[in-house]
């Protein structure tokens, strides 16, 4: 039997009942497994790693050693809410590196999306090891994949050819060699969050909208210049915030904030005001390959409007995005 392979027997995790059971047989798999030996997680906050350092912390406790590398592309309040819950409330061994400068100066004066993809994914493997070769006697890596990552290298392994390169924690350089852990390789994205659920993760965790690795990096358009990267920051907190309020964030599959390098003329205080402007961008989609657009009522539009233009220093206009995928993919970069 290929243990990356889906056995048809395998039933579908959708209840409580049945996410306890997967977590207790993985919990003594990772416990035989293990041993007494130490496990490195990259704990990016996103559904995938942090179900997995859920599960981890419950099977092997502070055996595991989390690292969350903030790049200075996450959304607002994203890495404290990781400090809180996994540092804190599940009082994890967590590793919090702030590598704002470091990716950043990278960054600088970097405009070609597949070039600042290349920079950050390979930024974050360097500060990644950095740290993993600090922490001595490390044995294990454990990976948040998911089925349909194992499904994804089947096709490139056949020949197909992404249209944007993703990325993960793989490619780390040849002196780090880890035996993986990845408990979660055989599950889609649904049962996931039915499990973490069952880990007593936070709803809002588990069912977040997914989030690109390079985060915001690949929203602020062309070369990325902190003053647009707070703006972005700040008018997507605002869309969050808003959509959370109506019960838009619920039901759309991903929705966020992209700022183009372009400056229009405005009026703020009655007196020229130029300023970027900020793009909405909400899509639905069953797989990320096609998506259509969610029809945002125009009431809720206004107000995201009027709260960006009038809280987020250097924005002066809001605009919609109404082209599906495709033509149009769903970031911008
Ligand atoms: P596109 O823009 O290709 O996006 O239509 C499809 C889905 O993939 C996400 N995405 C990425 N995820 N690293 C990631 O981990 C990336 O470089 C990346 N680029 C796009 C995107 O947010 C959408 O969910």
């Amino acid at each position: 039997m290929n243990p990356n392979v889906r056995p048809e027997s395998m039933e579908r995790i959708t209840t409580p009942e049945l996410a306890n059971a997967f977590i207790e047989e993985q919990i003594k798999l990772i416990r035989e497994e293990v041993g007494n030996q130490k496990v490195l997680l990259a704990l990016s906050g996103g559904v995938d790693s942090s179900v997995v350092a859920a599960l981890l912390i419950k099977a092997i406790g502070k055996q595991l050693y989390c690292v969350h590398v903030n790049h200075g592309l996450m959304r607002k309040n994203e890495s404290e809410q990781v400090v809180e819950i996994f540092g804190k409330e599940l009082d994890a061994n967590l590793i919090y590196i702030d590598a704002t400068d470091r990716f950043l100066d990278l960054l600088a004066d970097v405009s070609e999306p597949e070039k600042k993809r290349k920079i950050i994914g390979a930024e974050f493997i360097n500060v990644f090891a950095d740290e993993a070769r600090r922490l001595e006697d490390i044995e294990f890596l454990a990976q948040g994949t998911i089925y349909p990552d194992i499904l994804e290298s089947f096709k490139q392994a056949e020949g197909k050819k992404a249209v944007k390169s993703h990325h993960n924690v793989g490619g780390l350089p040849d002196d780090l060699k880890f035996k993986l852990v990845e408990p979660l390789k055989l599950l889609f994205k649904d049962e996931v969050r039915v499990v973490g659920e069952a880990l007593g993760l936070p709803h809002a965790m588990v069912y977040r909208q997914p989030f690109p690795g390079p985060g915001l990096g690949v929203r602020c358009l062309g070369a990325i210049t902190r003053d647009r990267l707070n703006a972005l920051r700040e008018a997507d907190a605002i869309l969050r915030e808003e959509f959370a309020a109506c019960g838009l964030a619920e039901k759309v599959w991903q929705y966020f904030v992209i700022i183009p390098d372009i400056k229009s003329v405005g009026v703020r205080n009655e007196s020229r005001y130029e300023g970027w402007p900020a793009i909405i961008r909400a899509v639905n989609t069953t797989d990320a390959m096609s998506a259509t657009i969610e029809e945002i009522p125009y009431a809720v539009l206004h107000k995201i409007t009027a709260r960006i233009v009038n809280e987020v220093e250097g924005i002066n206009r809001v605009l919609y995005d109404l082209t599906p995928k495709p033509t149009g993919t769903i970031e911008w970069e």
